[in-house]
């Protein structure tokens, strides 16, 4: 499903963001990316949706390269994978509701089956109340639910999170752990970036951990499927 195989990013001379980082994610597996700040996990989200390109090696989602992508063609990667950002990036002139709606816009889901899915997804992540509010409106946890909710929507095949609970109380850092938790149960193959060690803790998946762009450990590398493949 996710592939890095032997991936370096370079931002400038002599510094490595990432350096020959290996890693195998299976369909519907939920993995935490940890390391420190620095460490490179934005860096390896930002390569999964071609926001950048590695220097050398190769990324693969589903058995293809996406290194070489056109451009034309990266609209369609990225339908395939809800994103968390940090920052929510919810479109401020837009409500609740159209924040969400938009996304199935862009993908060609309209009319009927777009307000449907909509009010569907509304509905489980309790936004009901605050459909018709604004981003300003809202507090931390309603905006990142509108964030979550915008992320799937669309029933993607990947979900990646970028410290999805920073800045959020404990309690609600679990509901949203709890979200991602029953998104994955639908088959969903999840990423989730975060320092959180309290968050890893409470629901123990398999754990990458990056330190100064190095994959230094992987809670799956006795398995086979985490052995780096040459190429
Ligand atoms: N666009 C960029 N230009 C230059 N350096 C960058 C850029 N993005 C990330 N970096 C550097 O790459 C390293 C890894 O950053 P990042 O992936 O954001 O780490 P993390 O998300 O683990 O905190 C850091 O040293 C950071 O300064
Ligand atoms: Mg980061």
């Amino acid at each position: 499903m996710i592939r890095l195989l032997h991936v370096f990013k370079q931002f400038r001379p002599g510094m490595y963001a990432l350096e020959d980082v290996n890693l195998r994610l299976e369909k519907g597996e939920f993995a935490f990316l940890t390391g420190p700040s620095g460490a490179g996990k934005t860096t390896l989200l930002r390569l999964l949706l071609r926001e950048e390109k590695p220097t050398r090696g190769q990324v693969l989602i589903q058995g293809k390269s996406i290194v070489n992508l056109p451009a034309g063609k990266i609209p369609y990667l990225r339908r395939n994978i809800g994103v968390v950002f940090q920052d929510f990036k919810l479109l401020p002139r837009k409500t609740v509701f159209e924040n969400i709606a938009f996304v199935l816009e862009i993908v060609g889901i309209v009319g009927l089956a777009q307000r449907t899915r909509t009010r569907e997804v509304i509905r489980d992540l309790g936004l009901y109340d605050q459909r018709n509010a604004y981003p300003e409106e809202l507090s931390g946890g309603e905006k990142q639910r509108t964030a979550i909710a915008r992320a799937i929507v669309n029933r993607p095949a990947i979900l990646l999170a970028d410290e999805p609970t920073g800045n959020l109380d404990p309690d609600l850092s679990r509901d949203i752990l709890q979200l991602f938790k029953s998104i994955h149960l639908f088959g969903t193959t999840v990423l989730v970036a975060t320092h959180d060690l309290e968050l890893i803790r409470s629901f123990p998946r398999r754990v990458i951990r990056l330190d100064g762009g190095r994959l230094v450990a992987d809670t799956d590398t006795l398995d086979r499927r985490s052995v780096p493949l040459s190429i």
